[in-house]
């Protein structure tokens, strides 16, 4: 039996730093029974200190999860962080306490101003203040990819000491290079005594479009945990995603000397899950789970794939959970098959909204014949950004073409329940609409990005808009709407941005 590689899934916390993809409780809730359902052995669900809102999903995820995988918190190396974590994290069968501290020179001179023995004594003491609260304690040595190996060597003894559990080796700043890299875990493997007793984890991040080459060289010099995330997201670049490694690990299994306990067959739905949830797409030619990944276009492939696949392609699309997505529902489709399906795909409602989606899935079900899973998670979607919504949208008609000038007429109701109508134009008629959308709503913005997406293939397919704004205050929000109009769908998204600004002011 080769090595078994633990997948420490961070999407909730290191996902959610990527600008503009923040999550509520309920979405995480989503992701989370997904990340059950791809059977990784750690949720980072969160870092508890930093708002309500993690502390609260921290603590949500924890009653679901149940035995099924390790709940994990994140922490400062300071007492107060632990033991908001440990509140948090009181509901899991599980849990594990994830603290730490920067390590390099950079760190530890210019950020915490403390000398190298101060941030050893820190170390140990946020370690040994966990161990009250649990007995699974990760350490984090911040910024590890930039250090002195000596040093490094010498922090994890000690956190080893004091009875860390698992000790996490980041190149936050995506700096290394795979070879040396490998060579740092080595020389941890090399000089710390006692590492056999313990795990050594990789966290590393993608600035150099390297994470998932340094994830493998730690995995080959001894690493026994990735930790990664779905589509690869993160901070700045992101960090190592799951899919790949995971499918690396499982291409060279024997050469690594590894293997991880994932279903690869949820990745394409995973990564539909969170690009839906976080508003972040996938690019078409991602590896694994990008629209592009198993087509082939040159027709010397395509002779080579109709005689034999593996000519051009290592993975069988199925592995992953890609191809034709399956047409499960349609018009005649009852109650029970929606709810069936919904459930399937990791969603679970009251019989009220359960009842009130029926309703939406009939209407969207009139308009397409066939009703693919991508429409069911944009229905979904769509219904939860309009629950949330401080202003919602309740008419826009728009008069444009050559050579009139586009005109847009909107009808929104406000929070305080008051349908306002404002009329403006623009230079095309998402121009117009937006302008009249800041008449009603008047909050100081910038649209930094607009795209439109179809949800499925076909001239009846929803079509999804992501926008992006940056407010005053430099925060970027991303909104998200659906419709198969597509002016429908660009006003339902830039309203869906404002209300997540507005609410965060509030
Ligand atoms: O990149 C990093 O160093 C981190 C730590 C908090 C693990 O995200
Ligand atoms: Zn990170």
């Amino acid at each position: 039996m080769t090595r078994k590689i633990d997948i420490f899934d961070t999407t909730l916390r290191d996902g959610e730093q990527s600008p503009g993809a923040s999550m509520n409780t309920e979405e995480k809730l989503v992701i989370a029974r997904e990340m059950l359902r791809l059977n990784v052995d750690v949720i980072e669900a969160g870092f508890p200190i930093s708002s309500p809102g993690d502390f609260e999903s921290v603590r949500k995820i924890s009653e679901l999860v149940g035995y099924d995988a390790v709940v994990c918190a994140l922490t400062r190396a300071i007492e107060k962080d632990i033991v908001v974590a440990a509140d948090a994290l009181q509901f899991a069968k599980r849990p594990r306490i994830h603290t730490g501290i920067g390590v390099s020179e950079s760190h530890m001179r210019d950020k915490l101003r403390l000398t190298p023995d101060q941030t050893v004594e820190r170390a140990v003491e946020a370690v040994t203040c966990a161990k009250k609260y649990v007995d699974d304690v990760q350490f984090y040595a911040e910024d590890a990819g930039r250090s002195d190996y000596a040093f490094l060597a010498r922090i994890i003894q000690a956190v080893v000491d004091a009875g860390a559990t698992v000790v996490n080796i980041p190149d936050t700043t995506g700096y290394s290079l795979p070879e040396e890299f490998g060579r740092r875990i080595k020389h941890l493997v090399d000089n710390v005594n006692g590492i056999e007793g313990v795990t050594i984890a990789v966290h590393c991040h993608n600035d150099l479009g390297m994470a998932t080459a340094l994830a493998m060289a730690g995995v080959a010099n001894g690493a026994r945990q990735i930790e990664c995330t779905i589509n690869g997201l993160g901070e700045r670049a992101g960090n190592t995603a799951m899919e790949e490694v995971v499918m690396a690990i499982k291409m060279h299994e024997a050469e690594l000397d590894a293997h991880t306990d994932i279903n690869t067959r949820e990745f394409v739905k995973a990564s539909r899950l969170v690009s839906s949830i976080t508003g972040m797409n996938v690019q078409a030619n991602k590896a694994i789970v990008g629209a592009n990944a198993f087509a082939h276009s040159s027709g010397i492939h395509q002779d080579g794939v109709l005689k034999k696949r593996d000519t051009y392609e290592i993975i069988d699309p199925a592995d992953v959970g890609a191809g034709a997505s399956q047409i499960v529902l349609t018009a005649r489709s009852g109650h029970a098959a929606l709810k069936h399906r919904l459930e399937e795909l990791g969603y679970e409602f009251e019989p009220e909204k359960l009842d009130e989606l029926y309703e939406a899935f009939l209407n969207l079900a009139d308009k397409k014949k066939e009703v693919y899973d991508e429409d069911l998670e944009s229905l979904v979607n769509e219904r939860d950004r309009e629950a949330d919504a401080l202003y919602t949208l309740e008419g826009v008609q728009i008069s444009c073409g050559f050579p009139l000038t586009p005109t847009a007429t909107l009808t929104v109701r406000n929070p305080e329940g008051q349908s306002i109508t404002v009329c403006d134009w623009g230079t095309g008629p998402v121009d117009a609409v937006y302008k009249a959308v800041n008449q009603v709503i008047g909050t100081e913005n910038d649209l930094m990005e607009y795209s439109v997406q179809s949800v499925t293939r076909g001239i009846d397919a929803l079509g999804e808009v992501t926008v992006r704004v940056k407010a005053a205050s430099g925060e970027i929000y991303t909104g998200r709407g659906a419709d198969g109009d597509i002016i429908v769908s660009s006003t339902k998204a830039y309203l869906n941005a404002l209300n997540r600004l507005i609410s965060d002011r509030r």
